[in-house]
């Protein structure tokens, strides 16, 4: 495990749901606190998916922080609201969701654009007794120096900390890390600060830590989700309980049929275990019943626990 940095597991609207949450923290572990993804509005209610999925009763780690995505005021308060009626005392503020129809509608990253739609947002949140808040974000929408107006409104809630992937939102999820805007912010920002971006090791994690020593923590996305076992490689044997794990919690919680729990398998396999065979990973997107995808998935899994 690894010592004297705090690691967050990243919110992964698809991937991170409870059911992967509780089976990573049980048979990987090394994570402090995991992040649920956002909770947003539908219809004028906080989405009943997205309330079930931070209910206490269905989340077993230790420690889960649920998200609410930045929109406007009304729809922040009642959100926020809610998630403290589900006993919540912390809650995280999204200003980084970067995908276009939630972005254009000034939501998430497309927030970073407007500093003073962020404060009102910000002053409606402070209102609510009780709650603190973190703030996960990007550089800015279309231009990486939006961060800096941004920053002058925290003081309205002044969060615990400020977690940082250091793109803008127009870049979505692949591009150049813009590490020097990332090291200004560091610098400039009066609260904590967790870094965010392509970690995929544990050795990348201490060298984060040791180029940015007064960072609170560091937060892992993708590359937990592609590896689960990369905090404590050593652990790599587990994956096989893991992916029965969810296998049958997802059996469990989806009632669709068959197919529906065939194709949250095959979606979390777009991104899990890159590293397993070629041609296993092929006939996993393939399997067209459970039966195969058992034994693909299986097979997929022993290539990279024996190598
Ligand atoms: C499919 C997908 C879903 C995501 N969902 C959320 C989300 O719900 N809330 C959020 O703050 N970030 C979300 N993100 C962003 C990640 O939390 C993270 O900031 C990003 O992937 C960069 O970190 P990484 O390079 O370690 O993956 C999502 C990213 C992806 C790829």
């Amino acid at each position: 495990m690894i010592e004297g940095i705090k690691i967050y597991s990243a919110p992964l609207q698809g991937y991170t749901d409870h059911i992967w949450r509780n089976a990573h923290a049980k048979h990987f572990g090394g994570v402090d606190v995991y992040c649920a993804p956002f909770a947003r509005v539908e219809h004028g209610e906080i989405k009943s998916r997205d309330i079930r999925d931070i209910a206490q009763e269905n989340n077993k780690v230790e420690c889960m922080r649920p998200q609410i995505l930045a929109c406007a005021p009304d729809d922040a308060l009642m959100l926020a609201n809610k998630i403290k009626e589900s006993g919540y005392t912390i809650i995280d503020i999204n200003l980084g969701c970067p995908h276009p129809p939630i972005a254009l509608k000034h939501k998430g990253a497309g927030m970073l654009k407007y500093p003073i739609e962020v404060a009102q947002m910000l002053e409606k949140l402070a209102t609510i007794e009780g709650i603190e808040y973190t703030v996960k974000m990007r550089l800015g929408w279309d231009d990486c120096n939006q961060w800096k107006e941004v920053l002058d409104c925290f003081d309205i809630i002044k969060p615990k900390h400020v977690a940082v992937h250091p793109r803008i939102g127009k870049q979505q999820y692949k591009g150049e890390l813009l590490m020097d805007g990332f090291t200004e912010l560091y610098h400039s920002c009066h609260c904590p600060i967790i870094y965010n971006g392509e970690i995929l090791s544990a050795e990348h994690i201490m060298q984060i830590k040791s180029q940015f020593p007064c960072i609170e923590g560091v937060m892992v996305g993708r590359g937990l989700v592609a590896t689960p076992f990369m905090l404590s490689t050593e652990q790599r044997g587990n994956l096989m309980k893991f992916h029965a794990e969810l296998l049958e919690q997802y059996s469990i919680h989806l009632s669709g049929g068959d197919m529906q729990i065939l194709n949250k398998m095959k979606s979390l396999w777009t991104m899990f275990l890159p590293q397993a065979n070629h041609k296993l990973r092929k006939a996993i997107s393939k399997s067209r019943n459970l039966d195969q995808y058992v034994h693909a998935s299986t097979e997929a899994i022993k290539s990279v626990i024996d190598t």
